[in-house]
C-alpha cells in the first residue's frame, strides 16, 4: 500500500506493508513557509505539485518496491488546505487507475490515530486525544465506525499554540520542537499563567487565551529569559491537554489512551500522562507529525475491514421470512 498526505505543508508518501513501515519520504517545506511566519497556501500546492513525484520515486527505492508490485493507492482526501490536498488526492487517484488498482481516500485524523495504534496491537474501544497544528479534540472510539467526539479546541489547536508562542520567543517556524528543546533548559514555575478552562465542565480545550497570557507577561517584562517563558508555557498548555484527558477517561470508563498528531511527539505531555496515571500509546516520533506511511496504514486497515465484511457476506445464510426493518413487534410473516 502506497499512501501520500499533502494536507499542509509537508509532502508524505509511505509505502506500508501488513501494518509494518517499509518507507516513509518526507519532504518538509519548512525553510520556503520560515520567513512567512506561517503556512502560504497557494505556495504549499506549488511546491507539492513540484517534488510529488519524485518524493515517490524516492519512497518506492527506500520500500524496494515496484510500482507493480503495489496492491492499492492512498492519500489524504481531508481535512487541509484544499489545494494541497488535491495535489496529492488527484495524484493518488490517477497512479491507482493507471495501475488498475483500488483507491482508498483517507481522512487524516484517522491517519494520525493508525499512526499511534501500528504495531501496538491495539484496537478500539480506547480514548484518543489528537493534538496537532490544525486539531485539537477528544474521541471515544467506540469501534472504527463508531467514533464519537467528545469535545475540542474552541479556537487555537495546541500545536497552533505551540507555534504562536515560538515565534513570540522569536524561534522560528514550526515552533513545537523547538520551544520544546528551550523549554528543557527552563524554570516551568518561573512565570505564572493561567490554566485554560480550568473548572469548567465537558471536554473542551482553548489555547488561545493562554497564548494571549505568554504575550502580555513578555511585554510587561522583557527580560523574562526564554527558556522559562518556553517552560511554563508548556507545562501549563500540557497540564490543560492531560486534565481534560484525565477526566475524560474517568467519565467514559475508557481505560486505554490513544495520543495522536505532530504534538504527540513532545516528550512533557508523553511522562505527564504517565504521571497522571493514564495508559497512553504514542505514535514513534517519525510518525507524530504528518506524514504518507500513517495514510496507507490507516488505509491498509479500511481494506482489510472491507474483506472481512466481505468474507461475512460470503457466509450469509438464507432467511426465508426476513424483515426490512426492526418493528419492536413480532414478525408479522410468523
Ligand atoms: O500533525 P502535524 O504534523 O500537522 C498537522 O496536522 O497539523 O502537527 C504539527 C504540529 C505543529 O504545530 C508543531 O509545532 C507541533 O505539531 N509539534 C510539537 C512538537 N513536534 C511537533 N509540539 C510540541 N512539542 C513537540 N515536540
Ligand atoms: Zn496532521
Amino acid at each position: 500500500m502506497l499512501g501520500i498526505d499533502t494536507s499542509c505543508d509537508d509532502t508524505g508518501v509511505g509505502v506500508v506493508d501488513d501494518g509494518r513501515v517499509l518507507a516513509n519520504e518526507v519532504e518538509s517545506q519548512t525553510a520556503l513557509h520560515a520567513r512567512f511566519g506561517g503556512v502560504v497556501p497557494e505556495q504549499a500546492s506549488r511546491e507539492h505539485l513540484g517534488v510529488l513525484d519524485a518524493v515517490v520515486e524516492r519512497a518506492l527505492d527506500r520500500a524496494g518496491v515496484a510500482l507493480t508490485d503495489l496492491d492499492a493507492v492512498a492519500a489524504t482526501r481531508g481535512p487541509g488546505l484544499v489545494g494541497a490536498l488535491l495535489v496529492g488526492l488527484g495524484y493518488g487517484k490517477a497512479l491507482a487507475w493507471g495501475l488498475g488498482l483500488p483507491f482508498v481516500p483517507v481522512h487524516h485524523l484517522e491517519g494520525h490515530i493508525a499512526a499511534a495504534v501500528a504495531g501496538s496491537g491495539l484496537a478500539p474501544p480506547f480514548l484518543c486525544l489528537i493534538a496537532s497544528g490544525g486539531h485539537t479534540a477528544l474521541f471515544a472510539i467506540h469501534a472504527w465506525d463508531a467514533i464519537e467526539q467528545l469535545g475540542r479546541s474552541r479556537d487555537d489547536a495546541a500545536g497552533e499554540a505551540f507555534d504562536k508562542v515560538a515565534r513570540l520567543l522569536g524561534l522560528g517556524y514550526p515552533g513545537g520542537p523547538a520551544l520544546a528543546a528551550l523549554a528543557a533548559r527552563g524554570d516551568d514555575r518561573a512565570v505564572a499563567l493561567p490554566r485554560p478552562m480550568r473548572r469548567q465542565p465537558g471536554f473542551d480545550f482553548s489555547f488561545s487565551g493562554l497564548k494571549t497570557a505568554v504575550a502580555i507577561a513578555l511585554e510587561r517584562d522583557p527580560g523574562l529569559a526564554p527558556e522559562d517563558v518556553a517552560a511554563s508555557f508548556e507545562r501549563t498548555a500540557v497540564e490543560a491537554l492531560v486534565d481534560v484527558t484525565r477526566r475524560a477517561a474517568q467519565h467514559t470508563g475508557l481505560a486505554e489512551l490513544v495520543v495522536a498528531g505532530g504534538v504527540a511527539a513532545n516528550a512533557r505531555l508523553r511522562a505527564t500522562m504517565e504521571m497522571a496515571g493514564l495508559h497512553a500509546t504514542f505514535p514513534p516520533p517519525s510518525l507524530a507529525t504528518d506524514n504518507g506511511a500513517m495514510i496507507a496504514l490507516a488505509a491498509e486497515r479500511r481494506l482489510v475491514d472491507a474483506r472481512r465484511r466481505q468474507d461475512e457476506a460470503l457466509g450469509a445464510d438464507a432467511v426465508p421470512y426476513l424483515p426490512l426493518a426492526a418493528t419492536g413487534e413480532p414478525s408479522a410473516s410468523a
